[in-house]
């Protein structure tokens, strides 16, 4: 069987208006702007308003995705939302997403791989095109992170945001889309960035709430630590089977996280940070919706061309790592 090139053939982002500072923050919690724009680079992020969920971001998204490939939502057969913070345990927000956008031909499923969560989702597009299973596939990653930070966490709270971002994956002429994926985990680092309680092992009790158990908890320097390794191995690992080198890298789209796991990044892959696009400065770590919302804004920003080769890389809980390697299709 010939396995089809696919690739992205349309993008959109989301994200909600409130913004919050870290000002704002210093009002509220014991920090400083100082003290969060030089561990991390982050000056601002985005909040949802109450009663706004992850689907209504998502589906932003979908529509700003569906409009710039040109394809209409009935063509859509398969909607995969790459999340950890989803409108419920069941249904898949996939599913609501479907309904309220009227994927009426698509299947749906949510995809949790947290902020590597896009990489994983585009990876799984790119079988299922391949193989013939599926046309047109979306490819969501959207966070309401905002509703899982216990805001008196200083070590947590700050980093985080909420946005929204879609890509729609399809077959592309031969040489183009996603040239090739690395994925890995280490499962033996769960502890390090996760939420204790809520789940089937410790299910959500009085006692569970009132120890605050159903926050998002994290380990900032082991996660770092992770990081620094993860991401120049992915994308290494990545141009190698693309049979490609660094310095054939347009331009690197990375995981929104921190400026610093970037910047050490970059040393180790030996592409100079003038070819990273980074936004966490103005909407933080979204997570699985980070690299998508970073790469809409560098389209927008017309820094990638048709048959550019861009690179996105990322990690994040489980823990979770992941680059993939693309010739621009449009
Ligand atoms: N504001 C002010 N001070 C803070 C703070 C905040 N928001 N958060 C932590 N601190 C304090 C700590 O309490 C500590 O104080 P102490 O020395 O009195 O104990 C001090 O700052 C240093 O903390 P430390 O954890 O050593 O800082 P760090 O240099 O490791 O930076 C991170 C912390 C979180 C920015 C850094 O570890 C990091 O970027 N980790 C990766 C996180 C990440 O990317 N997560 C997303 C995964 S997808």
């Amino acid at each position: 069987m010939k396995i089809k090139q696919s690739g992205i053939i349309g993008l959109g982002a989301y994200v909600p208006k409130k913004i919050v500072t870290n000002f704002d923050l210093e009002k509220i919690m014991d920090t400083s702007d100082e003290w969060i724009k030089t561990r991390t680079g982050i000056e601002e992020r985005r909040f949802v308003e109450k009663g706004e969920a992850t689907s209504d971001l998502a589906v932003e998204a979908a529509k700003r995705a569906l409009k710039c490939a040109n394809v209409s939502i009935e063509e859509i057969d398969m909607i995969i939302v790459a999340t950890c913070t989803p409108d419920y345990q069941i249904p898949s927000t996939a599913c609501v997403v479907q309904k309220k956008i009227g994927a009426i031909n698509a299947a749906a499923m949510d995809l949790g791989a947290a902020c590597s969560g896009f990489i994983y989702g585009l990876t799984v597009a790119k079988g299922l095109v391949g193989i013939g299973t599926y046309k047109k596939v979306m490819v969501i990653g959207a966070e309401v992170l905002s509703s899982i930070l216990d805001m008196s966490d200083r070590n947590t709270a700050v980093l985080f945001g909420d946005g929204a971002a879609a890509a729609i994956v399809s077959e592309v002429e031969e040489g183009f889309g996603l040239l090739s994926t690395h994925l890995g985990a280490d499962g033996d680092l769960k502890e390090t960035l996760g939420i204790k309680s809520g789940g089937s092992l410790h299910g959500t009790t009085a006692a569970t709430l009132e120890g605050k158990e159903h926050f998002l908890r994290m380990k900032g320097q082991e996660v770092f630590k992770f990081a620094v390794k993860a991401l120049p191995t992915a994308t290494l690992e990545a141009l190698k089977l693309a049979n490609l080198k660094s310095e054939d890298i347009d331009l690197i789209v990375p995981h929104q996280a921190s400026r610093r796991i970037i910047e050490a990044a970059s040393k180790k892959i030996e592409v100079p940070m003038e070819k990273f696009f980074l936004n966490l400065s103005k909407v933080g770590n979204t997570s699985a919706a980070s690299i998508g919302i970073a790469l809409d804004e560098a389209l927008e920003k017309k820094l990638i061309k048709k048959g550019d080769i861009i690179a996105i890389t990322g990690f994040g809980g489980g823990l979770t790592f992941g680059s993939i390697i693309m010739k621009w299709c449009y």
